[in-house]
């Protein structure tokens, strides 16, 4: 399927997926997000595809966030449709009944770190920065990172990440559960490969009911209730002042002035 925004190779039956605007370091514009939903359907309906692998284009990002010149000017029910949209694709990743792994090749912050976490697991290159820095623009993450990143490092971590904006480096990110392995960035895609290779000799319908079974697992914990106010708290900060104040500041190269409006 011709994408414009990813490069896709199919190699030993594993789709490896790269966002290819490294330019932009990767970020989650409109086009991507069509690209990644019809990736999606084209892993879970190609069956000469077996796993995926998901990674960024270049050496320095897996995906630094939403793309925030898109931001510009929306009221709070087209925000609220922009993150249901990049929840609703993100779900279609994580509930494929293929292995999907994030391979993190430098910044994946806000949609970036929240595309990662809906893969079923990451692993990531020594030089690899996890992050949600949406406070920072007057936001809060809109595509699953309060309900996936509570999952994955517990709450006090996830509270503490969230608020502060702090980035986490290779073995932080080891440390508390965001990747399961460390390796060199030339070594990224061969390591992701290999834990494929493993996979891919398991019965693939036994895969499939373990994916199915572990996110039931995790969506009892928290609740799809979770979710549907993550959009429309992310609505809300898009009709405040410090929002607007947030993301010009980001594209003017300057520090924010929040005013707590
Ligand atoms: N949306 C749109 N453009 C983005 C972007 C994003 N999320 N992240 C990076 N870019 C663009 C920059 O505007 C810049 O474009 P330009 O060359 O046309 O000016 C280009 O990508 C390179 O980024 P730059 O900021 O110059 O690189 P850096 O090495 O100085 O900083 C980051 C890297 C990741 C720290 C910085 O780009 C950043 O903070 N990005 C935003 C992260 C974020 O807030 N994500 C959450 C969004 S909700």
């Amino acid at each position: 399927m011709p994408y414009t925004t990813l490069l896709t190779t199919l190699e030993n039956n594993v789709l490896i997926v790269t966002i290819n605007r490294p330019d932009k370091l990767n970020a989650l514009n409109k086009d991507v997000f069509t690209d990644l939903n019809n990736v999606a359907d084209e892993i879970n309906n190609n069956p000469d595809i077996k796993s995926a692998i998901i990674t960024g284009a270049g050496s320095k990002a897996f995906v630094a966030g939403a793309d925030i010149t898109e931001f510009a000017g929306l009221n709070k029910e087209q925000a609220m449709a922009l993150a249901k949209r990049g929840q609703d694709i993100f779900f279609k990743i994580e509930n494929s009944n293929k292995p999907i792994i994030a391979a993190v090749n430098g910044f994946a912050l806000g949609g970036g770190c929240e595309l990662a976490m809906a893969c079923h697991f990451r692993i990531c290159s020594d030089n690899a920065k996890f992050g949600q820095p949406e406070v920072n623009l007057g936001l809060i993450p809109g595509y699953g990172a309060t309900q996936r990143l509570t999952q994955l490092v517990g709450k006090g971590r996830s509270m503490e990440l969230q608020m502060t904006a702090q980035l986490v480096d290779a073995n932080e990110a080891l440390r508390i559960g965001l990747t399961n392995h460390i390796t060199t960035p030339e070594n990224l895609l061969n390591k992701a490969k290999e834990i494929l290779t493993v996979i891919q000799t398991k019965a693939p319908i036994a895969i499939g009911k373990i994916i199915e079974c572990i996110n039931i697992a995790v969506v009892n914990n928290s609740g799809k209730s979770g979710y549907d106010k993550e959009v429309e708290a992310f609505g809300e900060c898009f009709v405040t002042e410090d929002m607007k104040e947030g993301t010009a500041a980001f594209l003017e190269k300057r520090k924010a002035e929040f005013k707590g409006r």
